[in-house]
């Protein structure tokens, strides 16, 4: 049977799954917590990530820079060493922190990290800063079309 027409077609939005609209408290304190412990000496920009598991235990890191600029861990990369460190398979929501009027996003290299764990396309990224939650993305909104451990086959 042909899709019935629904009107003008428009882009998924956070409004679509209302239990997904704001975050797990517990998900944004962990962040702001571990923002807090941030090492960022040259930069000056704090960052804290917390990541729910499939357990719906929480892991949060922050970034940690070096005098070696690209030696640097961001947080998220840092939160995904905690999540695997105990036991976690599987990444079911993220959430960012900085101290920033305009949403921070995962950079490029941490979308392609949390991918590998990501419990699908539609885990959710909210952005968020000291005051509130500024932006809700799906991993597949900030990666699409990605490369992940499917394409390789079975290892
Ligand atoms: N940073 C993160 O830790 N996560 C992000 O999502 C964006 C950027 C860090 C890397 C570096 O220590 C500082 O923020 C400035 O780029």
């Amino acid at each position: 049977m042909l899709a019935q027409n629904l009107g003008p077609t428009r882009k998924p939005s956070a409004l679509d799954n209302p239990s997904l609209e704001s975050p797990p408290a517990a998900l944004l304190a962990a962040a702001l917590a571990a923002r807090a412990r941030a090492y960022a000496r040259y930069s000056q920009f704090a960052v804290g990530a917390a990541l729910m598991d499939e357990q719906g235990r929480i892991h949060a890191g922050c970034n940690v820079e070096n005098a070696a600029y690209p030696e640097g861990l961001c947080a998220e990369a840092v939160a995904l060493g905690q999540l695997v460190l105990a036991g976690g398979t599987r990444v079911t929501a993220v959430l960012v922190a900085a101290d920033a009027a305009t949403p921070i996003t995962p950079c490029g290299g941490c979308r392609q990290k949390l991918r590998e764990f990501a419990a699908g396309g539609a885990v959710p990224v909210w952005s968020a800063n000291t005051q509130r939650v500024l932006a809700r993305h799906t991993l597949a909104e900030l990666l699409p079309a990605s490369f992940g451990p499917d394409h390789l086959g079975p290892r």
